[in-house]
C-alpha cells in the first residue's frame, strides 16, 4: 500500500529521524504500522486514553492521531462533580456530552470518570453533606452523573482514590469529606446509586499506588484487596482500575505486582490500566536518553501487566506530550523543561513509549471471547 503523504506523517517523519541516533534498534516506529488499539484488538484487548473536551474541538492534529491510535476515550475533567455542577443545582453536561458525542460519532468506547472522587469536589458539597439530607446529595449525584449517559458507557470508576494508610483509619481508607459525613458505607452506596442508573455499565473502583515495591505500596495493595473483596460479595463490583502512574526511579518488582493482579483476579474481578503515563522528571534532560529509559521502565511494567489475563488492557492519560497534566503544579520537571510521558510527542509523532505500548500489546496471551 502505497505511503499517504500528509502533514502529521512529514512531522512524524522529522520526529522519528531526530530520534534515530537514540535508537538501540532498526526502524522501530514504522509509520505505516497498525494504531495501538489496532494492535489491542488482535488480542482482545483495548488501548484508549484520556482526552479533555478543548483539543477534542480545537485541535485537529490531535483529533486525527486519537483516531489512529484510541478505541476508547475518557475524560480527563469534564465529568468531575467540580466541573459538572459547581455551583448546586446547575448541572451541566456540555463539556462531557462533547465528549460522549465524538466517542459516539466515531464509534469509540467511552469510560466514565469519577463519579466520586475526594478532590474535584465543589465547594457548596462539604457543608451540604454534613447536614441531615447529606446522604440524598451524595447518591443524587452518582443517580445524576451515572444517569446522563445510561447506554452510553462501557465502564464507570464510580469511586476513585478512596485508600490512603497514612490517614490511620479502618481499612487504611482516605479520610475524605465522604467518609467523615456518611461513613464507610458511602463507597457501597455509590456502586448500588451507579448500579441503579446504568445496569449495563461494568462499574470499577479505580486508585493509584498499587504498582511498586514499597512497603507502603504493600499495604495499599492489602487495602485494595480488602475494599475489592468486600464489594465483590456485594455483588458491586466489575472491575479495578489501575491508574498505572509510573514515575522513572521507583522500584518496581514484576513479581510482587504480578501476585497482587492474581490476587485481584481470584476474586473474580477485571482489571484495566486506567492512566498510565511515566513521569520523567528524575531523568536528565537528553531527549533522546530520556525516552529510551521511560521506554524502558514502561515496558517492563506493561509485559507484567498484559500477561495476566484479567487485564483488559491499558488508558493512558493522555495520548501526546502537547497535553499532560505533568507539565503543571508539583509534576513539572525541576529544570523546567517539559515531559515526555506519553506516547507520541508534541507533534503527534510516535515516540519509544510508544513502540514500548506496541511490543508489550504484540506480546500479550490473546484474550478469550469476554
Ligand atoms: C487530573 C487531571 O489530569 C488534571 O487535568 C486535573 O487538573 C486533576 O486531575 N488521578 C486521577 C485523575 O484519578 O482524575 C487525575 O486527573 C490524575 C490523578
Amino acid at each position: 500500500m502505497a505511503a499517504k503523504i500528509d502533514p502529521t506523517r512529514r512531522v512524524t517523519l522529522a520526529g522519528l529521524a531526530a530520534g534515530l541516533t537514540a535508537l538501540p534498534l532498526g526502524p522501530l516506529l514504522a509509520l505505516d504500522e497498525p494504531g495501538l488499539h489496532a494492535r489491542a484488538l488482535r488480542k482482545g484487548l483495548v488501548f484508549g486514553c484520556a482526552v479533555e473536551a478543548r483539543p477534542i474541538q480545537a485541535d485537529g492534529a490531535f483529533r486525527d492521531a486519537v483516531l489512529r491510535e484510541a478505541g476508547l476515550i475518557v475524560p480527563t475533567f469534564e465529568m468531575k462533580w467540580g466541573q459538572t455542577e459547581a455551583n448546586r443545582g446547575a448541572t451541566t453536561y456540555d463539556k462531557s456530552e462533547a465528549i460522549a458525542d465524538f466517542a459516539t460519532s466515531h464509534g469509540l468506547k467511552l469510560r466514565g470518570h469519577a463519579a466520586i472522587w475526594h478532590q474535584n469536589v465543589p465547594g457548596w458539597v462539604p457543608e451540604a453533606l454534613g447536614k441531615p439530607d447529606g446522604n440524598s446529595i451524595f447518591a443524587s449525584h452518582v443517580l445524576d452523573v451515572v444517569g446522563q449517559f445510561r447506554g452510553r458507557i462501557a465502564q464507570w470508576d464510580v469511586v476513585n482514590e478512596a485508600i490512603e494508610p497514612k490517614d490511620g483509619q479502618p481499612g487504611s481508607l482516605r479520610n475524605s469529606i465522604f467518609l467523615k459525613t456518611q461513613g464507610r458505607s458511602y463507597i457501597a452506596e455509590a456502586f448500588r446509586a451507579a448500579r441503579a442508573a446504568a445496569p449495563e455499565a461494568q462499574l470499577y473502583y479505580n486508585d493509584y499506588g498499587v504498582e511498586y515495591a514499597t512497603p507502603y505500596e504493600d499495604e495499599r495493595r492489602r487495602a485494595t484487596l480488602a475494599l475489592l473483596g468486600d464489594l465483590r460479595r456485594q455483588r458491586l463490583v466489575d472491575g479495578f482500575g489501575i491508574q498505572g502512574h509510573l514515575k522513572v526511579g521507583n522500584n518496581f518488582d514484576a513479581e510482587r505486582f504480578r501476585r497482587f493482579l492474581r490476587d485481584v483476579a481470584d476474586l473474580g474481578v477485571a482489571i484495566l490500566l486506567t492512566e498510565f503515563d511515566v513521569n520523567d522528571s528524575r531523568l536528565e534532560a537528553d531527549v533522546g536518553t530520556r525516552d529510551i529509559k521511560v521506554a524502558d521502565h514502561a515496558r517492563q511494567f506493561l509485559d507484567a501487566a498484559l500477561d495476566e489475563r484479567a487485564v483488559k488492557g491499558v488508558v493512558a492519560w493522555g495520548l501526546s506530550d502537547r497535553y499532560t497534566w505533568l507539565n503543571t503544579g508539583v509534576f513539572r520537571r525541576p529544570d523546567g523543561l517539559r515531559s515526555r510521558s506519553l506516547p507520541l510527542d508534541e507533534d503527534m509523532a510516535r515516540k519509544p513509549l510508544w513502540n514500548a505500548i506496541a511490543r508489550a500489546l504484540d506480546g500479550a496471551p490473546v484474550r478469550g471471547p469476554k
